[in-house]
């Protein structure tokens, strides 16, 4: 063979690997509005930036016909490259090759990037665009999926694992996502559920479209299961690289860090207006947040903060946003919903959060206005208790920096888990309107006067004057600062000062967790 015919052959394969399943299910896809797994990878990374491994890789499989049935590359595209010049690790399902699915094969080059990400400590980023295992190869590609599962939990805590879900995902193709750390899904064109509608109907006799049963509004709203729901395929990648830009590239590294210059006045007049006179209006504590950080630049999230599972339990808050060029993950009681009340679903919200941030040394920031957990059948039979100490046990076990902001009421059992000094928080501020008590003052006075006050001549007016009594001395941050439990009462318009001071002198904080196996989170 001459030179020039080993080259072309070289040529026509990548030609080859570069069409996946053909031209025509290409046209299928982009028909659907989605993207091929390489033109999502070209979107993503920096361009010119991504080194393909595994484009010739093909599947072992002779059975139901696949002997005479072969793509390059075995659907799937693998690779490395930067995001704003920091290295990512990439897998790319393509829907064009056997509808995605997860060969024997298919599954080998995944686990090959995710082991080089493991050892070279960087993001691994996955794609996922798949019909589930590849049905022609049994249990070969269920051992498949189990040796990515094992690999995403190898690499939990140690590098940032996201997934974005571009298309089907059934079957085995959900519990990787489910067990990285971030998951996104476009609306309208991917959904994901452990078994399809079909089987449902069969199983269940419900009625149920995909959509219904896990499209992105679903998991996005119902469930939880996705973080992000985002409106097309480029909004999805757009999002995904505003994550990484918080978040640094394993569990040793720091957070990037912007450089940040101060006009001198980091005074923010505008937070003085935002509580209502009547403590029992809401408001929306996003504006407290975009009062506190840097203001968004372009390439940021709106605003500087990048909500994260933005409709689901909406009456908590996180998401990550810079103060002082520094990233930090932000956690709220969010008043404007439920008055901020803590339930099941918004402390699961908030734990995982919070413990994402405490593996990849990102600083907490806790914004408090919380009434207490919500009282009723429906929580304490669906397990308010344990679910509620999920959030309790993440804030104890957090290492990392952590500054409390109490700007309205602190009651009950919600002020000590929302990151007060008692479970380890290292600044507690509090706003001078800030109400740290047991009970709101009507329910504390009705209970510990009760005699009095039914005794007394004009019971009304005497629960008013007990009210009145209880609220002069208790609903104040001040019995909190002479107990050294706050460390300043502020004005809220000092509040992001205090906080940049606060988190710079913070930086270099150490702290350690007793030698232990791993805790046993109350799952
Ligand atoms: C092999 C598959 C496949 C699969 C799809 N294809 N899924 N091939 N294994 N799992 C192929 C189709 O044969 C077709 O090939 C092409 O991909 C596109 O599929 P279509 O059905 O034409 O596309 P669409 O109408 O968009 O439907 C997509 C789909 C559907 C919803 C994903 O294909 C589907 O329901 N697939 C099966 C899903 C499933 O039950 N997976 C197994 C789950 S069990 P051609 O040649 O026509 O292009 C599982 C166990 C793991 O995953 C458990 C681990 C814990």
């Amino acid at each position: 063979m001459t030179k020039a015919e080993k080259l072309a052959i070289l040529d026509t394969k990548n030609a080859e690997a570069l069409l996946g399943g053909g031209a025509g299910r290409i046209e299928a896809q982009h028909k659907k509005g989605k993207l091929t797994a390489r033109e999502r990878v070209e979107l993503l990374l920096d361009l010119g930036s991504f080194e393909e491994i595994g484009k010739f890789v093909m599947h072992r499989c002779k059975d139901f016909g696949l002997d005479k049935e072969y793509y390059l590359g075995d659907g799937v595209v693998t690779g490395y490259g930067t995001v704003n010049g920091r290295l990512v690790y990439v897998f790319s399902q393509d829907f064009t090759v056997f509808g995605g699915s997860l060969s024997e094969t298919h599954a080998e080059k995944i686990c090959k990037i995710m082991d080089l990400a493991m050892k070279n400590g960087a993001p691994i980023i996955g794609l996922n665009d798949s019909g589930g295992a590849r049905i022609q190869e049994g249990v070969m590609s269920l051992g498949g999926y189990a040796d990515i599962f094992y690999r995403n939990t190898r690499a939990s805590g140690v590098i940032p694992q996201i997934s974005a879900v571009m298309g089907p995902c059934a079957g085995g193709a959900v519990y990787s996502p489910a067990i990285t750390d971030f998951i996104f899904m476009v609306e309208n064109t991917s959904y994901m559920f452990v078994t399809g509608p079909n089987v449902v109907k069969t199983v269940t006799h419900e009625e149920v479209t995909s959509e219904e049963l896990g499209g992105a509004s679903t998991h996005s709203t119902k469930s939880g299961v996705t973080h992000f729901s985002c409106a097309n395929e480029l909004a999805c990648i757009n999002e995904i690289k505003q994550l990484l830009s918080f978040i640094p590239q394993n569990c040793e590294d720091e957070a990037p860090f912007l450089p940040y210059q101060s006009d001198g006045n980091e005074l923010r007049p505008a937070l003085n207006d935002i509580l209502p006179e009547n403590p029992n209006q809401p408001y929306d504590m996003r504006e407290v947040i975009y009062g506190i950080i840097d203001e968004g630049e372009s390439g940021v999230p709106p605003n500087g903060f990048q909500e994260v599972h933005k409709n689901f339990a909406d009456n908590i808050l996180v998401g990550f946003a810079r103060i002082g060029g520094r990233s930090i993950g932000i956690v709220g009681n969010q008043p404007a919903v439920l008055a901020g009340v803590l339930d099941i679903n918004s402390s699961v919200k908030a734990a995982r959060f919070i413990r994402f941030c405490d593996s990849f040394n990102i600083p907490l920031l806790v914004l408090v206005d919380v009434p207490g957990f919500l009282p009723g059948t429906d929580q304490e039979w669906h397990g308010i208790i344990t679910n509620g100490a999920k959030l309790l046990y993440a804030f104890c076990e957090a290492t990392v920096p952590r500054v409390t902001v109490i700007t309205r009421k602190a009651y009950g059992g919600a002020y000590d888990v929302m990151n007060s000094k008692h479970i380890g928080a290292d600044m507690n501020f509090a706003w001078h309107s800030a109400e740290i008590a047991v009970m709101g003052a009507k329910g504390a006075a009705e209970i510990i006067f009760k005699k009095e006050i039914s005794e007394a001549e004009n019971p009304e007016a005497k629960l008013q004057e007990k009210v009145d009594e209880y609220t002069h001395k208790f609903a104040t941050p001040y019995r909190a600062a002479h107990r050294g439990f706050v460390d300043e009462v502020i004005t809220p318009d000092m509040t992001r000062k205090k906080l940049i001071s606060a988190f710079k002198m913070l930086e270099n904080k150490v702290d350690t967790l007793p030698r232990k196996k791993h805790g046993n989170i109350p799952l």
